[in-house]
């Protein structure tokens, strides 16, 4: 087993690491993406937003929730059994340092999401209907909190993603010689990168249109 698989996987168990780690890649990892872009395209207009949000069919809606809510849950369940089992090893200093990054950017990640999916979510759909452009986009121009928490979430997002890509090929087996391992560092460094762009630029959007907003009242 490689360095990077017994860091991962400590117990040497075959199933739960994988679905976990497969779940994470596809549909959760693919989503996100999409959702990370879609937000740029979005972010661009009231037009764009309206057309993003306000377009779809309310069962698409509940199809997309599902699709994204249940492997969350489980890839979560996992995750935390994982962080429990958390310890450093003897191996390089990177990969300890990729391998806390990744736990400390999970507990970032699960604080952003109750926070994102409550506010951005849940209570729009409690009143029948989405976020809209006015409010984000005043919340990101006037409340740096807010700016501050959505910044984190994608840099978070970002790195655990892109990282998280790289050690599920080690689960899977897939990157198991040095060769691949290289190709798959520089894969997952382009991807954080492209990650980073799209949604910072998606913030920076909507930062630069709550200029014509009011403060909000909340
Ligand atoms: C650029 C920053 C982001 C913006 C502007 C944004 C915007 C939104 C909006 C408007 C919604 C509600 C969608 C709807 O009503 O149909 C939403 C939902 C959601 N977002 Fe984000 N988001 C951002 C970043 C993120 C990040 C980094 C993640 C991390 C994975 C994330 C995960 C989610 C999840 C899980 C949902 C609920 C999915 C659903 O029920 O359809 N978002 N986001």
């Amino acid at each position: 087993m490689s360095e990077a698989a017994v860091h991962e996987n400590p117990t040497g168990s075959v199933l739960f690491p994988r679905l976990g780690s497969v779940l994470a890649l596809a549909p959760l990892g693919v989503w996100t993406t999409w959702h990370l872009w879609q937000n740029l395209v979005a972010s661009r207009s009231d037009e764009a937003w309206q057309h993003t949000y306000f377009s779809g069919s309310a069962a698409g809606s509940v199809v997309t929730s599902l699709v994204v809510f249940a492997p969350l849950v489980i890839h979560t369940l996992w995750g935390l059994r994982r962080l429990k089992m958390a310890s450093v090893n003897k191996y390089s200093y990177f990969g300890n340092l990729k391998y806390i990054v990744q736990r400390v950017s999970a507990v970032g990640l699960l604080g952003f999401l109750a926070a994102h999916i409550t506010l951005a979510r849940i209570k729009p759909a409690l009143n029948g209907t989405h976020e809209t452009f006015e409010d984000l986009a005043a919340h990101m121009r006037h409340h740096p909190p807010t700016t501050m928490v959505y910044v984190l979430g994608v840099l978070g997002t970002a790195y655990h993603l892109a990282n998280g890509v790289y050690t599920s090929f080690f689960i899977n087996g897939l990157a198991a010689s040095p060769q691949a391992a290289r190709r798959m560092q520089v894969i997952s460094l382009v991807f954080f990168a492209f990650l980073v762009v799209v949604g910072l630029g998606a913030i920076a959007q909507l930062y630069n249109a709550g200029a014509a907003f009011s403060p909000p009242v909340d």
